[in-house]
């Protein structure tokens, strides 16, 4: 068992398994005492996602805790920004904060190219670091957010409700939120590149507010930098398995389908079948329990995997939340997540 690759790997690439391999967006982070008591001592969120040491720690708490089938890299989507030239903070109880949000031409054409060996070494010293930890008992997984995401959180500067200053930009100067798309398309992918060659084994693109677009908008100014970014990664590394999720994705299901991933995330307001039957055979389907049921009891959240995983069957298909775990979510019940996700396959048979 342990010198196959790891079941994620084999899975995400399409190889038949013996089970859906499991892991949770944001596994690692505050709903953990681990976590928790190590922010105590480190309050600055740059520090813990930029301190090799640190960033390596925190990944590995719940590899350590609950043995997923995936470990990811602790950090953040905006973690690429300051090698852009963009200074960001995360502030407790409000999120990220962008230092000068970017909302002219001329701030865009003054951003740099990421140079992901020189800016973000950290980064790569931590994959390598989890690889050899995990060996072939989990994949480790690279992330990065998408060109649209990314923008939005530049141009509003900080998280937004309805998206009002970078939609006025879309709407008025598209050609200028283009050029920052396109950059931030080009530098993404470079950093992808990056984290697969320093040991990430699947990668998940996040464009989390892209379900704020209709449709029509969505192919203007989200589809096609996912797609470059993709296009650009399997140039240079086809193998790779790569994962897109959007939050609130059911009216661009399809469109997710043909930006050339491998596997579509799905949040959890789409039922599982519904989303198998809307994407094509050869693309694998992640997720999709609702992340609050893990508020619920042990068996509310048993029954609902066995019914995702039974809705699954047949596909492609890797067992995770709609979205990330969130704070407060008792650590027991993350636990019967993971257990139940490990034996799935006696209890469905
Ligand atoms: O999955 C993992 O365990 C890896 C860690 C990870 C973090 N952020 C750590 C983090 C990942 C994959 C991200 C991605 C990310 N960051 C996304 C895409 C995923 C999604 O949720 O849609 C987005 C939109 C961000 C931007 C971001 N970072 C927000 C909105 C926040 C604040 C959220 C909040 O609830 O306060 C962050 C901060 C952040 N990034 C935290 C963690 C664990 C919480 C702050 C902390 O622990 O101090």
């Amino acid at each position: 068992m342990s010198d196959s690759l790891p079941l994620l790997l084999r899975a995400a690439r399409g190889e038949s398994v013996e089970r859906p391999p499991v892991w949770m967006m944001r596994q690692a982070g505050r709903y953990m005492e681990v976590y928790r008591k190590l922010r105590d001592q480190h309050p600055s969120f740059r520090e813990r996602s930029e301190n090799p040491d640190l960033s390596y720690e925190i990944s590995m708490q719940p590899f350590r805790a609950f043995k997923p089938d995936g470990v990811i890299l602790f950090s953040d989507i905006l973690t690429p920004l300051p090698g852009m030239g963009i200074d960001f903070d995360i502030v407790e109880s409000k999120g990220p904060l962008i230092a000068e949000p970017i909302r002219t031409e001329s701030q865009i054409k003054a951003l740099r190219d990421l140079e992901p060996k020189q800016s973000l070494p950290f980064v790569g010293e931590v994959l390598e670091r989890l690889r050899e930890s995990v060996g072939n008992q989990a994949a480790v997984l690279g992330f990065v957010g998408a060109p649209w995401t990314l923008a939005a959180y530049v141009v509003e500067g900080k998280s937004s409700k309805n998206y009002a200053v970078i939609k006025s930009m879309a709407f008025r100067e598209p050609d200028v939120l283009h050029k920052l798309l396109n950059h931030f398309a080009k530098s993404i992918a470079n950093y992808l590149r990056y984290q697969i060659d320093s040991g990430a084994q699947v990668v998940q693109m996040f464009d989390s507010w892209a379900g704020q677009l209709s449709p029509t908008d969505y192919d203007k100014f989200a589809a096609p930098y996912q797609k470059q970014v993709v296009d650009l990664v399997k140039e240079t590394h086809p193998d790779t398995p790569m994962i897109l999720y959007i939050s609130g994705s059911a009216g661009v299901l399809e469109r997710m389908g043909k930006t050339g991933v491998d596997i579509v995330s799905l949040d959890w307001t789409v039922d599982m079948a519904d989303g198998c039957s809307r994407l094509p055979k050869e693309i694998g389907i992640q997720g999709n329990v609702d992340p609050g049921i893990l508020f619920g009891s042990p068996e509310a959240i048993r029954e609902r995997i066995i019914d995702t995983v039974k809705k699954a069957h047949g596909r492609r298909h890797i067992l995770n939340l709609g979205h990330g775990i969130l704070p407060g979510t008792p650590e027991e019940n993350a636990r019967v997540f993971f257990e139940t996700g490990k034996s799935v396959h006696k209890l469905t048979n």
